[in-house]
């Protein structure tokens, strides 16, 4: 079982990021051989800041090393360093076919009306992530629901490469079905995501907020009057308690259920202060080796690097066959 993983580079990581995705990874890691890149090139499909996305690139290998990711167990990288992505990139892109990716749900959304305007790199975007786990021949591929469109089509894409150079060489792979991740929801406001761009930095914990200003922001957190219930069902109507106890019960790594028996009965008065104490049981010790680790960029830099190495050896054997089989 081999399975392959990219995330954007982007700053400000935050508790959603941390329990909705990089935590899924860090488990991961010891269940299956794993890949996992900083997908910088993909970062280019859309307008950039150069000095940025260098620094997002080191700052977010560094959180995936702070929040548990092993650079000896998992191979790290950025995309940008094996350029065997954007090179079978381009071979399968004499394979995809525009209708395809016309298809796509996401290259609707997020070019909108403007699509004269949009780069051509935003179209391609799903080719280059075909590549990124074709390339490997990753068996699995961990997907939420936005990208399952995505793993279709590079499935299909797979299968027709193989078919019209009549080689068995692309595996197909499967979606990577992982304990359902944690969506979690603004502090501010139990409807919207907790999200980098929401311009209250109140609505979020990043990861690199100190333990006030963690337990600030949850003491400050909308919720509501009532007191806990004590099962879920209870929730249902309460999107601000639903959030603060989901957090609970992920940081916690277990279910609703178990932390209203817990607490069933108590009122946020009680429950904050506890929920904070585990919030920064946790946090703190992510906060404290991501600031060492950013001490020390070119110490980053070095571990990226020797993961692109491991990650172009792995890549090599499948760019030549598929070079040798369509007469490059
Ligand atoms: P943001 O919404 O802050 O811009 P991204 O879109 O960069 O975050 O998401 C990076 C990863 O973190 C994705 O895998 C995404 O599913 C996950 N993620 C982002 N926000 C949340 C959230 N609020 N709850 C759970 N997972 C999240
Ligand atoms: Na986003």
């Amino acid at each position: 079982m081999r399975v392959v993983s990219g995330i954007q580079p982007t700053g400000n990581l935050h508790l959603g990021n941390y329990l909705g995705a990089i935590k899924q990874w860090v488990a991961m890691q010891h269940q299956a051989e794993s890949l996992f890149f900083l997908a910088d090139l993909h970062a280019l499909t859309v307008a950039i800041d150069p000095r940025e996305l260098a620094a997002n690139t080191i700052e977010m290998a560094a959180t995936l090393v702070a929040c548990g990711i092993d650079p000896d167990t998992a191979i790290l990288f950025n995309q940008a360093r094996v350029p065997a992505h954007a090179e079978l990139c381009w071979l399968l892109q004499g394979t995809a076919r525009m209708g395809w990716l016309n298809r796509m749900t996401q290259w609707k959304d997020k070019a909108g009306k403007n699509r004269e305007g949009a780069s051509v790199g935003l179209f391609t975007y799903p080719v280059l992530q075909a590549a990124d786990v074709l390339l490997y021949q990753a068996t699995h591929v961990p997907v939420g629901d936005d990208q399952r469109q995505h793993l279709e089509l590079a499935r299909d894409i797979a299968t027709k490469f193989n078919l019209d150079f009549d080689v068995a060489l692309f595996t197909l792979p499967e979606p990577y079905i992982s304990p359902a991740a944690p969506r979690i929801m603004s502090l501010r406001d139990g409807s919207a995501k907790m999200s980098k761009s929401d311009p209250s930095e109140a609505s979020r914990i990043a990861l690199i907020d100190s333990d006030d200003v963690i337990a600030q922001k949850l003491r400050k957190a909308k919720t509501d009057a009532e007191p806990l219930p004590g099962e879920a069902a209870g929730l249902a109507d309460r999107p601000e308690a639903r959030n603060l106890v989901g957090i609970f019960a992920a940081l916690a790594g277990t279910s609703v259920d178990s932390v209203l028996a817990d607490h069933a009965g108590q009122g946020f008065g009680a429950f904050k202060p506890a929920l904070a104490d585990l919030a920064i049981a946790q946090l703190a010790p992510i906060r404290d080796r991501l600031t060492r680790l950013l001490d020390d960029r070119a110490a980053v830099a070095a571990i990226l690097e020797r993961g692109a190495e491991r990650a172009r050896a792995l890549a090599a054997p499948t760019l030549l066959e598929a070079q040798r089989a369509t007469g490059l």
